[in-house]
């Protein structure tokens, strides 16, 4: 019979016995699959893995915390952590476009990914022969099978590896589904703030801004998601949506008045979505009395923000993400 004990138990032998004395390296999104796939390879190898996290400056208030400090606690895993935040809005500058926002944070991604990894590989110590990725099942029939040391698919990590990688993959979630992830996520100890992250886009906060990304819209970004995020796990609705992107319109102003005086502020819209895989999705009906504290607490907290507004379109024909 399946249980989440019987899975490590397996994967932790398997893992070993692939691995021998070689070291391996693993990508840390922030993300559920891959702190999970990292816990599980960290239980059989040790130190001969080394995990990476870039901060590309992009991650939502206290991410970037949570994978440098609980994420370590709660396994002992060795992690390398490159601030990137600069290198990224340098590259960001002046760039409006979706899809030209989206190549860059992919591009920078992987030059600064690589560039750790070869750091990693020219450290005294075995040779580093193992990739580890948090492929699920669904992603493994959604790309047709494959072999477990096929290229890796574009859609399993922020911009698409390079396709030559000559590393040999280890993905002991292969055959797991996104719950059962999580049960094997809480069974070796991680957080619960990792172990039930609602999906996040890689490119992070850099397509929920509307317009140029920089560093104070980031902020305010950061600030008012902050607030919808605490509001909707106070009311025990973290289980009950998919996910609640919260978009800065950063190109847009309206004129509002606060105190006695007039304001020429930006909108922020809030995009509650329900839905069983991202694939369709309808917009959430979240109760009044939430939506009107998260808007009061975002117009009253968040500086140069003065409206809150809420997207009401399903998917099709609109996308979860707005970029
Ligand atoms: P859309 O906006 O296409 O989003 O309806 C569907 C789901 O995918 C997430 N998403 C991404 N995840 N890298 C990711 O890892 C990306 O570039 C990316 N873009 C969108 C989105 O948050 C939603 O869950």
């Amino acid at each position: 019979t399946w249980t989440t004990g019987n899975v490590i138990e397996e994967q932790v032998e398997a893992i070993r016995e692939l691995v021998g004395d070689k070291r391996a390296i693993c990508g840390l999104s922030g993300g559920v699959d891959s702190a999970v796939a990292a816990a599980l390879v960290q239980k059989a190898i040790g130190s001969q893995l080394t995990c990476v996290y870039v901060d590309h400056g992009l991650m939502r208030k206290g991410e970037t915390e949570q994978v440098e400090k609980d994420f370590v606690a709660a396994t002992g895993v060795q992690l390398k952590v490159v601030d990137a935040e600069e290198r990224f809005l340098n590259a960001l500058a002046g760039v409006s476009d979706p899809e030209e926002k989206r190549k860059i944070i992919g591009r920078e991604f992987i030059r600064v990914f690589e560039q750790a990894q070869a750091e990693i590989i020219a450290d005294e110590g075995p040779a580093v022969e193992f990739l580890v990725q948090g492929t699920l099942y669904p992603d493994v029939v959604e790309s047709g099978g494959g072999t477990g040391t096929a290229n890796i698919k574009s859609h399993h990590n922020v911009g698409g590896l390079p396709e030559d990688l000559e590393f040999k993959l280890i993905e002991p979630l292969r055959k797991l589904f996104k719950d059962e992830v999580r049960m094997v996520g809480q069974e070796l100890g991680l957080p619960e703030e990792i172990v039930q992250r609602q999906p996040f886009p890689g490119p992070g906060l850099g397509i929920r801004i509307v317009g140029e990304v920089t560093k104070e819209r980031l902020d305010l970004l950061r600030e008012a998601d902050a607030i919808a995020r605490e509001e909707l796990t106070a009311a025990g609705l973290d289980r009950d949506i998919w996910q609640c992107p919260v978009v800065l319109l950063a190109d847009v102003r309206s004129v509002g008045v606060q105190g006695d005086g007039r304001t020429y502020g930006h909108p922020i819209v809030l995009r509650p979505v329900s839905s069983e895989d991202a694939m369709t999705a309808d917009w959430s009906r979240l109760p009044y009395d939430v939506l009107s504290r998260i808007s009061t607490r975002i117009t009253n907290e968040v500086r140069d923000v003065n409206r809150v507004v809420l997207d009401v379109t399903s998917k099709p024909p609109g996308t979860i993400e707005w970029e």
